[in-house]
């Protein structure tokens, strides 16, 4: 059964009060709160096994790199990947598509072609365009529905021979739809070219399975899965990441060094320069270990209830304008209420105790499509309620009264 009184008491800051009012948190695509056992994590391993990892022979990095070499088997498994070689830890979903346009980037040549989605946040367009800058690439845009969803007959006619990575993420951030993105791996390898998945807005609310997804690299971030900031993940197939050149060096990352030559460790430290995360390595496992007690399925199939009644009860609400209303959403409705300006709205919102994010959602090319310049957004984690729904209908209309 879903106990949500006992996962709610599991994070102590839903019981803030703001201007009065008990916190409503809607704000989970940005961020999510933390349980108990995550924080308490942190502080165990400063407290009790704290070393620089990989390096000492001493028993304080032994159990630090034990600590860090088992949370990279607990992300293995989260994600259903066949390897511990495949899984590098980044500062996160940013970095981590960072690390594929470095290092991938350096196998392209001018005139390669990259297929971007209409609906990606700006981590997965700008550093393909830095990119592009670099050596000559061309990014080509895969365009979306009015209610949302990305055009699989325009990706079928946007591969070219010289197609070599399509790049979607598998939930918007803004929109909630959620991709084909199994479908869309079939595509890209059926035209000979390769596929990114943006997980930021799915590994918390979906179980994933990498080898069932059929993709070639998958980025996600702790933060937005109940773990620490600064800490993520890319998931690479590992005969990919072997070619890839390194994204960046120093230490941890080589073989041997020579003012000569210098070779490079094995996966994945070949990719981990500098002395990791291993605090928030360790941190990110105890989340994932947390969200797959309650289990995957439960917590999706509590969420798509919870997403169900709050486009119901949102769109109740007079003069209420819905951005992605794919059938296929998940845990995420972004809004407009009349002529109110989003910022108005969530501030006033805000003032009634509720979070919400307002603004373009770094993804302005979709704001463009939309024809806005911003919404407001609210999105859910697996601690919010029908309740919360409710207090943010009756925000909603609250403010709609005072304009
Ligand atoms: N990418 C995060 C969001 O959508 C910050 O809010």
């Amino acid at each position: 059964m879903y106990d949500i009184d006992k996962i709610r008491h599991d994070f102590p800051i839903l019981d803030t009060e703001v201007y009065g009012h008990k916190l409503v948190y809607l704000d989970n695509a940005a961020t999510t709160q933390k349980p108990r056992c995550v924080v308490d994590a942190i502080e165990q391993e400063y407290f009790t096994s704290n070393a620089n990892v990989h390096r000492g022979v001493h028993y304080l990095s032994e159990k630090a790199t034990d600590l860090l070499e088992n949370a990279r088997d607990t992300v293995r498994r989260f994600i259903g990947a066949a390897k511990t070689s495949e899984i590098i830890f980044t500062r996160g979903t940013t970095e981590s598509i960072n690390l594929v346009a470095s290092s991938y980037g350096q196998l392209l040549k001018e005139g390669d072609e990259i297929l971007v989605s209409e609906m990606e946040h700006h981590s997965d367009i700008v550093p393909w365009q830095l990119l592009r800058d670099r050596c000559g690439i061309v990014i080509k845009v895969i365009p979306i529905t009015d209610e949302g969803e990305l055009r699989l007959d325009a990706l079928e006619r946007l591969f070219t021979p010289r197609t070599r990575l399509v790049c979607v993420t598998q939930v918007s951030n803004v929109l909630g739809t959620i991709n084909p993105v199994k479908e869309i791996a079939a595509m890209a390898h059926a035209h000979g070219a390769l596929c990114l998945v943006d997980g930021a807005q799915s590994v918390p609310h979906m179980p994933v399975n990498v080898k069932e997804l059929g993709c070639d690299f998958f980025a996600f971030s702790g933060h937005k899965v109940y773990g620490p900031t600064g800490i993520g993940v890319l998931w690479g197939r590992e005969d990919l990441l072997d070619r890839m050149p390194p994204y960046q060096a120093g230490g941890e990352m080589i073989a041997s060094v020579t003012f000569d030559k210098t070779t490079f460790e094995e996966l994945p430290f070949k990719f981990e320069a500098g002395t990791p995360n291993y605090i928030g390595s360790h941190a990110l496992a105890v989340a994932l270990d947390y969200v797959s007690h309650i289990g995957m399925d439960a917590v999706q199939s509590y969420e798509a209830d919870l997403t169900r009644y709050a486009m119901e009860t949102l769109g109740a609400i007079d003069g209420i304008r819905i951005f992605g209303t794919a059938p296929h959403k998940d845990a995420v409705v972004s809004f407009l209420v009349a002529n109110i300006h989003h910022l108005d709205m969530g501030t006033l919102l805000d003032r009634l105790g509720i979070a919400v994010r307002t603004g373009h959602h770094c993804a302005q090319p979709l704001m463009e499509r939309l024809g806005v310049e911003g919404t407001v957004r609210a999105s859910l984690a697996l601690y919010n309620t029908r309740a919360e729904i409710d207090a943010l209908a009756q925000g909603i209309d609250r403010v709609r009264q005072m304009f």
